[in-house]
């Protein structure tokens, strides 16, 4: 059975867009088939790997298991909205340099937690980081290397709102 669609606004990464769909899409469907930003990632579906996470009004989702309906009128950032390969958020640049990363699947999802985690807890505890990314799964195994990166993106976050440049 199909379902109706209906019209819906989306703010994404500071941009509107008029589409469609659905109103019981995922989000993460139309993030990726329709928005075209393939940052976030399918895994499971059922809201229980975090590849697929985006913030939503600053707040870490799932896009897998919202609907859109829920997402419309609100301000969602993806991967994409964070920065780029010119000009990285630094959290993204904590994760290339601790090499964080085997396959990069988990990296959105990985990604995206930590810039929550930062933004609430500017200095987190190694055990802090664990707990904080303890629902993002890896399979590839670069647990160590991903927390030493949330180390490093929190040193980076303090050092770019210092004005200073972080140590390579
Ligand atoms: Fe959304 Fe796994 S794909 S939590």
């Amino acid at each position: 059975m199909r379902m109706p669609s209906g019209r819906y606004s989306l703010e994404v990464n500071g941009e509107l867009h008029a589409l469609e769909a659905p109103a019981e899409a995922p989000l993460l469907h139309v993030l990726r088939n329709d928005l075209r930003l393939n940052g976030p990632k399918y895994g499971c579906g059922l809201g229980q790997c975090g590849a697929c996470s985006v913030l939503l009004d600053g707040r870490l989702v799932r896009s897998c298991v919202i609907p859109l309906r829920a997402a419309a009128g609100k301000r969602i950032t993806t991967l994409e909205g964070l920065g780029d390969r010119h000009c990285p958020h630094p959290v993204q640049q904590a994760f290339i340099d601790e090499q964080a990363a085997q396959c990069g699947y988990c990296l959105n999802g990985m990604i995206m937690a930590t810039v929550a985690l930062v933004r609430d807890n500017p200095r987190p505890t190694d055990a802090e980081a664990r707990e904080a990314l303890a629902h993002n799964l890896c399979r590839c195994g670069t647990h160590i290397e991903i927390l030493r990166a949330v180390q490093r993106a929190a040193v980076l976050m303090a050092d770019k709102e210092d004005g200073h440049e972080a140590p390579r």
